[in-house]
């Protein structure tokens, strides 16, 4: 939620900074901004829109000094306006921020600053923190600690502030200098050849250096020139550990695709194979993960799952829970984490807790982590952000090696979080009662699952003429049962949220209470229905759809024969195990909604009111 990028160096910044904000734009896109120092003074250019306007502007186009800031911006306090985008220049000119997070309290520090003749020229809450740093700058000409004046200004001002920030700022008296600190927002430090970059994501710095140092909540950095260092808020210094990133600048460009999110639907069998790359036993009957830090006595002691996780993420949470308490019988929980954090859940001793989370750093997942643990639980982590917050405060987990994933609608992170948590099922179940055939007949399946996504991407040309034909609709029903429920969840919200068009699931067999009323013409329902148990009851709820005059869309596995003229539309997905079936039929309703928003003439990328890695609650 919202990009930061910050630079000291020899070159020019401001190419460098818009250039990583371009990089972060699926972090916020209301509006964008650019600081440098020059000449003794800030040269600001922001304005509300996209971050290729702000380049475009001859404003951005004259910047020369070569230590600034930037912001992409996600409104939270006050409207999207040129006067409200980053960064803020304090009233006397000295200190220049740009701001991720909330400032709970900032409507009190406002009133102590205008008392003070401070004066505001936004809504912001960042623009109250920009002033108390210009007015602890102001009123201790020398430093008492023996760090930098600015370091200590930052310091006293962050130690009256509650809420949520990942912060960079600068001042006009030290023009060498940047001050970053976080807490609750991530922020990491490329460590480049005479040159550092600060940024709240490794997206924006890897044009320039593969060399981070991930900082923690409660740390900040002081850079000068090419030096940096680190302490906490509590004036302890703190040793920096250098993490290489692993991917290059290429895995996050956009190539010759039309939108980040199609490239990465495409992406799926390439990311499916990584997830399961050297994870499975040599007797091939059960799948094995280095990084649980759990032993296989704790783990066949434990007797319940818990899974927490937000929108795309839970439902995979969803999926693995139907799945673990069916092939380990393990009773399995899975809650929204903005619920869990407050509504103080009892919790069995014997509990093994998981957290989903392709980013890493969604706020609310990560506080429910925090309160799990800080009730004595470990917590695992399924998470595609290596060295995020939440890779970095669990207690062990499965990275899934998904590559960057840049479209705001979660696609090739959603289906790899659905194979890992077959595979962690296959393993629950496998120290439990899972026979080694059973075993080795699901880690088949799981293997074969990149083919059969395969296959099912070559659809993509009948799915798109059955997107236009539906994309006119104002409303649409994802009907799904069993371990398909979640993936109904998942089609509605991937359409709701990249064309607008209203969209709900449910339980297939739901819909009698109450759900049908909805029904018309004008309603069209999009059904899960493979060959299974229940294959004809699913059958009966699409009959009452059709006797209703509702349009139906089915997607069916190869297996399956729905009745004679049934559905208006079918898409079939090849048969297969119910262990990977989830992931097979969440293909066709990613790339229905992205041919649907497409044909609407959506922003598929970036969807109004939406940023891609939620950290503000
Ligand atoms: C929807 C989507 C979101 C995320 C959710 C959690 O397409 O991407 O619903 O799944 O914000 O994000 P992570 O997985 O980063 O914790």
């Amino acid at each position: 939620m919202c990009g930061i990028v910050g630079y000291v160096g020899k070159s020019k910044a401001a190419p460098i900074i818009l250039e990583g904000l371009k990089r972060l734009e699926y972090r916020g896109y209301d509006s964008a901004g650019v600081a440098v120092l020059e000449d003794d003074a800030f040269t600001v250019a922001k304005k509300r829109g996209r971050v290729d306007e702000l380049t475009k502007s001859t404003r951005a186009q004259t910047l020369t000094g070569s230590c600034g800031i930037g912001h992409t911006r996600w409104a939270t306090h006050g409207g999207v306006t040129d006067a409200n985008a980053h960064p803020h220049v304090s009233s006397d000119g000295k200190i220049a921020l740009i701001h991720n997070g909330v400032i709970e309290n900032f409507a009190a520090i406002r009133k102590f600053l205008l008392s003070k003749d401070y004066s505001f020229k936004s809504e912001t809450d960042t623009e109250v923190l920009c002033n108390l740093i210009a007015y602890h700058f102001a009123k201790e000409p020398e430093s008492t600690t023996g760090g930098s004046r600015l370091l200590e200004s930052v310091r006293r001002t962050l130690s009256h502030v509650e809420g949520t920030y990942g912060i960079c700022v600068l001042c006009v008296d030290c023009p060498r200098e940047l001050i970053a600190a976080r807490q609750g927002s991530p922020l990491i430090l490329g460590v480049g050849k005479k040159e550092l970059v600060i940024a709240s994501d490794v997206a924006a710095l890897v044009s320039r250096t593969q060399n981070v140092v991930y900082l923690n909540d409660g740390e900040l950095v002081a850079i000068n020139d090419d030096e940096f260092e680190i302490s906490t808020l509590d004036q302890a210094d703190v040793s920096p550990v250098i993490d290489q990133v692993t991917w290059t600048i290429e895995d996050s460009e956009l190539g010759e695709n039309p939108h980040y999110m199609l490239k990465e639907i495409f992406e799926q069998p390439e990311a499916l194979e990584n997830a399961m790359r050297g994870r499975f036993s040599a007797d091939g009957s059960t799948s094995v993960f280095g990084g649980l830090n759990i032993s296989v006595q704790d783990l066949r002691g434990m007797g319940r799952l818990m899974i927490c996780a937000c929108g795309t993420a839970l439902h995979a949470g969803m999926v693995t829970e139907y799945l673990v308490e069916r092939f380990a019988r393990l009773p399995v929980e899975c809650d929204h984490a903005s619920e869990f954090r407050y509504r103080n859940t009892p919790l069995f001793a014997k509990t093994l807790f998981f957290v989903f989370s392709q980013s890493g750093e969604t706020i609310d997942t990560l506080a429910a982590m925090r309160e799990a643990q800080r009730k004595g639980f470990q917590v695992l982590a399924i998470n595609n952000g290596v060295g995020s917050t939440i890779a970095r405060e669990a207690n062990g987990g499965i990275y899934q090696h998904a590559g960057p994933e840049i479209g705001v609608a979660s696609t090739k992170a959603f289906t790899s979080q659905l194979i890992i948590g077959a595979m962690l099922a296959l393993h629950l179940g496998r120290i439990r009662d899972m026979s080694f055939r059973d075993g080795t007949e699901i880690v088949s399946a799981l293997k074969g699952v990149p083919d059969l996504v395969r296959a099912t991407l070559k659809q993509a040309a009948h799915i798109k003429a059955i997107a236009q034909k539906y994309a006119g609709f104002n409303d649409m029903l994802f009907l799904g049962r069993l371990e398909l429920f979640p993936i109904a969840l998942e089609g509605a919200l991937k359409l709701k949220e990249i064309s607008y068009i209203h969209a709900e699931a449910y339980p297939a067999a739901e819909m009698k209470h109450g759900p049908i009323a909805l029904i018309n013409e004008e309603c069209p329902s999009v059904f899960l229905v493979p060959q299974n148990e229940i294959f004809n009851k699913v059958v009966s709820s699409m009959q009452e759809i059709k006797a209703r005059g509702g349009p139906i869309i089915a997607i069916t596995t190869s297996d399956a024969e729905l009745p004679e003229g049934l559905a208006d539309d079918v898409i079939t997905i090849p048969a297969c195990h119910e262990a990977v079936l989830p992931i097979v039929a969440t293909i066709p309703l990613q790339l229905f909604s992205y041919y649907v928003a497409v044909e609407r003439g959506c922003d598929v990328d970036k969807p109004r009111n939406l940023a891609k890695s939620v950290t503000v609650e």
